[in-house]
């Protein structure tokens, strides 16, 4: 698949289904991941797969936090079923190294371009994904059982899966818009 194309049609595809990248397309992924722009080399990244029983083991600790917060049952079962949107999540962590010259932002952030580079590598093989956050990537809860400490950060849980629905169309957005000169 051509670059140019890949990153000016990329899309989150929202329902996935098996098969999801196993074998040499998984590593492909995280190599993509691990391809990150990266200050002073710190590798700010954890790669946590879920799939299999590893999606309820999510969903449990996704049920822990709202139950925690008190949450409805409505919500707790929502919590319960989040991970299955997917046959894979992918929670990818920014893990911070104290730095006198990298800030915790930098690596928060190379820790994200990782998550956007595995999202288009997946794609680029054939697979697609999507990102997300929510309250829950926050939940001091879900923070202790997945050992997201400190400054670390859950960025976000990548789905992954092979597409199960048409991509929507990219709509052009207005270059002027968005580009100042100085
Ligand atoms: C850090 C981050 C967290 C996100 N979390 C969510 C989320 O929790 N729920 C959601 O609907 N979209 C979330 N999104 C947006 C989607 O991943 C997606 O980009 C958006 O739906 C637009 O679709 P597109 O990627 O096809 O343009 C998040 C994006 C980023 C960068």
């Amino acid at each position: 698949m051509d670059a140019l194309a890949l990153l000016l049609n990329r899309r989150s595809l929202p329902k996935l289904i098996e098969p999801v990248p196993q074998g040499d397309s998984l590593n492909n992924i995280f190599r993509a991941g691990l391809r990150a722009p990266d200050h002073a080399g710190l590798t700010p990244w954890r790669f946590i797969v879920s799939q299999g029983e590893g999606l309820q083991k999510l969903a449990d600790i996704l049920v822990e936090a709202a139950k925690a917060d008190g949450a409805d049952d409505t919500v707790i079962e929502k919590a319960g079923k989040a991970p299955f949107r997917a046959p894979m999540v992918i929670t990818v962590v920014a893990k911070v190294t104290d730095h006198d010259k990298v800030p915790v932002i930098e690596q928060h952030l190379s820790a994200g371009c990782a998550v956007q580079a595995m999202q288009l590598a997946a794609v680029a093989q054939g697979f697609a994904g999507f990102w997300r956050t929510g309250k829950w990537a926050y939940h001091p809860v879900v923070r202790e059982a997945l050992g997201v400490t400190g400054n670390d950060l859950i960025v976000g849980f990548l789905y992954m899966g092979s597409p199960a629905c048409r991509e929507a169309k990219v709509h052009e957005r207005d270059i002027a818009q968005f580009v100042e000169y100085l």
